[in-house]
C-alpha cells in the first residue's frame, strides 16, 4: 500500500475530548439517520446532545414517531425496548446493556406470571419501568404522568393489579379511589430519599414547597405541594408562582429545571445513602456516558433484540396507553 492510500483509522473515544466527542456523536447521528432520545435523568452532557428529552411517556411517544433508521436510547433498558417493541423494524441501541432499573428487576417474569395465574379475574396494569416480558402479561401499560387516567379509563366492575411499583400504585390508588391489587416493589432511588433530612430541609427554607415524584413513599408524598412525573414536576415551577422547590426525585431533572427557571432556587431532596452528590442518583441511569453513547452509535452495539412472541404481546399492552393520547 502507497503512504498515500492509508486508509484513516476510526477514532478511539476514549483519546477524544468532550468536545470532540460531541462533535464525532453529531457526525454519527447524520451518517447513521439515527435520533438520540435521553431521559431527564442522563447526565447534562449526554442531555444536551440529544435531539429528544423527556419523561418516559415523551420519549415513548418520541420513539414511536420516529422514522429514523437507528434510535440510540440514552436512558435505561426498560426504556429502550419500549422503544424496540414499537418499533420492530428499526435498530435500537443503548450506551449501557448493564443499565437496568431496581423497579423493573422486582418483578420477575416467572414469578409475576405466578402471581397472575393466582388473580385470574384481575386487570393488569403495569407501569412501564418493567420487561418487555412482564408488558406482555399486561392488559395496559401506564407511566407516571398517565397512571391515573389509565386506571380511571378501565371498567369499575373490574378488579385490577397494579405493578410493580406499590408506591406509584398507593398513590394512584388514593387518587382514584379504585381498590389495586399492589405488586411489592420499589425504585431504590426514591425510597432512600430521606424523610428526616427533608423535613430539616423544609424548617431551614420555610418558603419552600416540596415537588415529589409519585415513586416517592407516602410519608414523602404527604408533605408534597405538587406530586408528579419528571415532566410534571419541571412544567409546575414553570407555572408556579413559588421562588424556592425541594426537588424529590432523580438529581438528573436538575439540570432542565434550571434551564427552565434560572432565577428560581432548586434544592436535591437528600439522601439516606452517603453518596457524593448528597442527593438521589439512579446508579443505572449515570452508567451511560457521552463517550458509551459515541461507541453506540459508531458500532451500533449494543442493540436491542427481543423475542417475537414477546414483542408482539407487549405492543399490544403499549398501544393501548399511546390510544388513551
Ligand atoms: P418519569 O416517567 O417521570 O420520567 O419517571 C421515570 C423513572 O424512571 C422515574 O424513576
Ligand atoms: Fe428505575 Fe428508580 Fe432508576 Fe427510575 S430512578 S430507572 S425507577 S431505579
Amino acid at each position: 500500500m502507497s503512504i498515500h492510500a492509508v486508509q484513516e483509522l476510526p477514532a478511539d473515544p476514549r483519546s477524544m475530548d468532550h468536545d470532540a466527542l460531541v462533535r464525532g456523536i453529531r457526525r454519527l447521528k447524520r451518517e447513521r439517520n439515527a435520533v438520540l432520545l435521553a431521559h431527564y435523568y442522563q447526565t447534562p452532557d449526554i442531555q444536551d446532545v440529544a435531539d429528544h428529552v423527556g419523561d418516559s411517556l415523551q420519549l415513548a411517544q418520541a420513539a414511536d414517531r420516529s422514522t429514523s433508521d437507528v434510535i440510540v436510547f440514552a436512558g435505561v433498558l426498560f426504556m429502550a425496548e419500549t422503544a424496540k417493541i414499537l418499533n420492530p423494524g428499526r435498530t435500537v441501541v443503548v450506551p449501557d446493556l448493564q443499565a437496568g432499573c431496581s423497579l423493573s428487576d422486582s418483578a420477575p417474569a416467572g414469578p409475576f406470571a405466578a402471581f397472575l395465574e393466582a388473580h385470574p379475574h384481575h386487570l393488569v396494569v403495569s407501569y412501564i419501568n418493567c420487561s418487555a416480558a412482564v408488558k406482555a402479561m399486561s392488559d395496559i401499560i401506564c407511566t407516571s404522568s398517565n397512571a391515573v387516567r389509565v386506571v380511571n379509563s378501565l371498567p369499575a366492575d373490574r378488579p385490577i393489579i397494579f405493578a410493580p411499583d406499590k408506591h406509584l400504585g398507593a398513590y394512584v390508588q388514593r387518587v382514584t379511589g379504585r381498590k389495586l391489587l399492589l405488586w411489592n416493589g420499589v425504585c431504590e432511588v426514591h425510597v432512600d430519599i430521606s424523610i428526616d433530612k427533608l423535613k430539616l430541609l423544609m424548617m431551614q427554607f420555610e418558603d419552600a414547597k416540596l415537588i415529589a415524584h409519585p415513586e416517592c413513599p407516602e410519608p414523602i408524598l404527604a408533605e408534597a405541594h405538587h406530586i408528579g412525573s419528571t415532566s410534571s414536576l419541571i412544567d409546575f415551577v414553570q407555572r408556579d408562582p413559588g421562588q424556592r422547590y425541594i426537588v424529590a426525585t432523580e438529581a438528573g431533572i436538575l439540570h432542565r429545571m434550571r434551564a427552565a427557571v434560572p432565577d428560581k432556587h432548586l434544592i436535591p431532596a437528600p439522601a439516606y445513602a452517603n453518596n457524593t452528590c448528597a442527593c438521589s442518583e439512579c446508579p443505572y441511569m449515570k452508567l451511560n456516558t457521552l463517550e458509551k453513547v459515541y461507541r453506540a452509535l459508531d458500532t451500533l452495539q449494543p442493540e436491542i433484540v427481543l423475542p417475537e412472541h414477546i414483542s408482539i404481546g407487549a405492543e399490544r399492552a403499549l398501544r393501548r396507553m399511546l390510544s388513551l393520547g
